[in-house]
């Protein structure tokens, strides 16, 4: 990752509301000036995460984690410091300008390359497709007029038709000085065994997919007919196309999906443009998969609530469960709506209309019902090995909820659904839970969650009550500095974080604890602060006292140490017989203790 500039993470953190960022991910309630949430970074069944809005800062007294909204993001999205402040950047729409931008492999000046190969394709196949006069192109707007796409349609989505020719586009590309080598890695073309290159789509209708801030990043080319070689086409993997990392239209539709806060997923191209162009404005669409890791985050930006919607095959179907596990693993909502077999969302809403697709969409299932619903119909629930596979497979996806409190819940629905005791089913449950059906994938969020935030070496009583009162006005730490050295403060942690503060200080008395928070890399030190500044409030009254009381104490545990080392070098004279040094100490011995 490049480097930011101070001023734009200044900027980001200054604009990034606290109480909003967090909010998304948990539920906050208000509790006095502050607002409390079960902690998403361990489990507990009453809340001890305290978020403070006026000092935007975040602590769970439960695990000691905290911090300011990156060293949050930071966490809750398993990113680099650089990485969390973009992700902030890209929420608020601050452009972090590109020369800073990640400098690491594959370079920049590449993927720059291939977004504007990617423009000048789409630019060309979606040209050839409003004018072209020949026979094939007229055959591609015939097709398209045929599935109610119109020419608006086209124009919004940027659909394209590719030439049936094998150079058609390295003409273009060429004549905009790009080499061939380069139109290779931008996935547009084939190399032949025997050397040279052709046009990868050929003869097809072009979906241009867009990464969310609307930069073309791949091609998917469908047939005109169902007869020749595979319906759709997709551009290879690029160094800016990762499949399984992008949603399709999700760049149109991410406000929406904010504003409406539930996102509905659904596989194919054609399925998120209908229901689009018929007034479903918060969809996107997977392009053919299960949901990765990946699009879940990036779908949990804009919000925690998805509805699935897949073609009712069995590979549709399947798409669904393997999705449901991970989207619980991101604490997201799930609900599954189905549609008639032999229906997708594209043919079902051109057929029966918007109120129809809204219908079903009001039907939706819960997770619990859908799963349980979708086993039921492969294994007899009347049969004890039926329910014990249903069992299984139920208690499997259960044991991917965070929540005791939903854990405990749908295993009480399940005993009722299977029809025998809660306890049988908590028992079953106690050998089995945590372990996904399917062995191989394990919950992300078990394999690196968080450990427990841990200081090493604590700060002792009065420099941690020291260290508060910096945080509460700045003078005490200006104060302090005059009265007291950096060496009077414990080695190591504590040291390093007073030595910050008094450098803040000096640069600035009116620094910002975000600023503080911001610059202390280590988060042993984040969570030490969050900690201080959540308890820091009831001590502003009583604060001289408790200054002149640290200081004190700092003063009188300098003195001991000076004591004992004089004791020491007086002793080692003493032995030596040096005389005129033991008098000498002993004359700064009693200078040391007088009042
Ligand atoms: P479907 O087979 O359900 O196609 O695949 P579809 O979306 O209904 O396509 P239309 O309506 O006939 O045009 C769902 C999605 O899977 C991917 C595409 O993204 C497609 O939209 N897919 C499918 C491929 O990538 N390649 C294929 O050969 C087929
Ligand atoms: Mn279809």
């Amino acid at each position: 990752m490049g480097l930011i500039s101070e001023d734009i993470i200044r900027g980001v953190i200054d604009r990034a509301d606290i109480i909003d960022v967090i909010g998304r991910y948990v539920t906050l309630k208000k509790y006095g000036s502050n607002f409390k949430a079960l902690c998403p970074f361990h489990t507990e069944k009453s809340p001890s995460f305290v978020v403070n809005p006026d000092k935007q800062i975040f602590h769970c007294f439960g695990c000691n984690v905290g911090g300011n909204v990156v060293s949050f993001i930071m966490r809750q999205e398993r990113l680099e410091f650089p990485q969390a402040v973009r992700f902030l950047a890209e929420q608020m729409g601050i452009v972090i300008p590109d020369d800073q931008e990640d400098a690491s492999s594959p370079s920049k000046k590449i993927k720059d390359d291939i977004y504007k190969i990617n423009d000048w394709a789409l630019q060309f196949f979606h040209e050839r497709l409003l004018t072209s006069r020949e026979p094939t192109a007229q055959k591609a707007r015939e097709y398209l007029k045929a599935r109610g796409v119109d020419l608006e349609i086209v124009k919004q989505f940027q659909i394209g038709y590719a030439p049936d020719e094998w150079d058609a586009l390295i003409g273009v590309l060429r004549s905009k000085g790009v080499s061939p080598e380069v139109m290779h890695q931008a996935g547009v073309v084939i190399a032949r065994d025997k050397g040279g290159y052709y046009d990868r789509f050929r003869g097809r209708i072009i979906f241009p997919i867009f990464d969310i801030n609307s930069r073309p990043v791949a091609f998917g080319a469908r047939a005109m007919n169902d007869t020749e070689g595979a319906k759709y086409i997709n551009s290879p993997e690029t160094p800016v196309y990762t499949k399984g990392r992008h949603l399709f239209g999700l760049n149109m539709t991410k406000t929406s999906v904010g504003d409406e806060d539930v996102v509905l997923v659904v596989e194919g191209y054609m399925d998120m443009i209908m229901p689009y162009i018929h007034g479903v404005k918060n969809i996107a669409a997977s392009l053919g998969t299960a949901l990765t890791v990946d699009q879940i985050k990036l779908i949990r930006r804009y919000t925690s609530n998805v509805t699935m919607l897949f073609d009712t095959d069995p590979a549709g179907q399947s798409a669904i469960v393997r999705s449901l596990d991970l989207l619980v693993d991101e604490g997201m909502n799930v609900k599954v709506a189905t549609l008639s077999q032999g229906e997708d969302p594209d043919s079902f809403i051109r057929q029966q209309g918007l109120e129809a697709f809204r219908g079903r969409l009001k039907q939706a299932q819960t997770l619990f019902d859908y799963k349980f619903s979708w086993l039921s119909a492969q294994f007899d629930v009347k049969t004890i090995e039926g329910k014990d596979k249903i069992c299984q497979e139920m208690l499997a996806t259960i044991g991917h909820f965070k929540s005791e409190v939903s854990k405990f819940e749908l295993m009480r629905l399940l005993a009722q659904r299977l029809n025998v005791p809660e306890e049988i089913i908590i028992k079953q449950a106690k050998g089995q839970i945590k372990f996904s059906s399917v062995p191989t994938r394990t919950s992300v969020k078990e394999v690196i969650s968080p450990a427990p935030v841990k200081i090493n070496q604590t700060p002792k009583a009065h420099e941690e009550l020291l260290i508060a009162l910096f945080l509460i006005d700045h003078r005490w730490a200006e104060e302090a500095a005059k009265l007291v050295e950096l060496t009077d403060f414990t080695e190591g942690f504590t040291r390093d974080l007073v030595a910050t503060i008094w450098q803040m200080t000096q640069e600035n008395l009116e620094w910002k604890t975000s600023d503080l928070l911001a610059s202390l890399s280590s988060e042993v030190a984040q969570s030490f602060i969050s900690r201080l500044l959540n308890d820091a409030g009831s001590r502003t009254s009583e604060a001289p006292r408790l200054f002149q009381d640290c200081i004190g104490r700092i003063h009188k545990d300098r003195l001991k140490i000076h004591k004992q080392e004089l004791m020491e070098k007086l002793k080692e004279a003493e032995r030596r017989g040096d005389t005129s040094v033991v008098e000498e100490l002993r004359a700064r011995f009693q200078e040391i203790l007088k009042p």
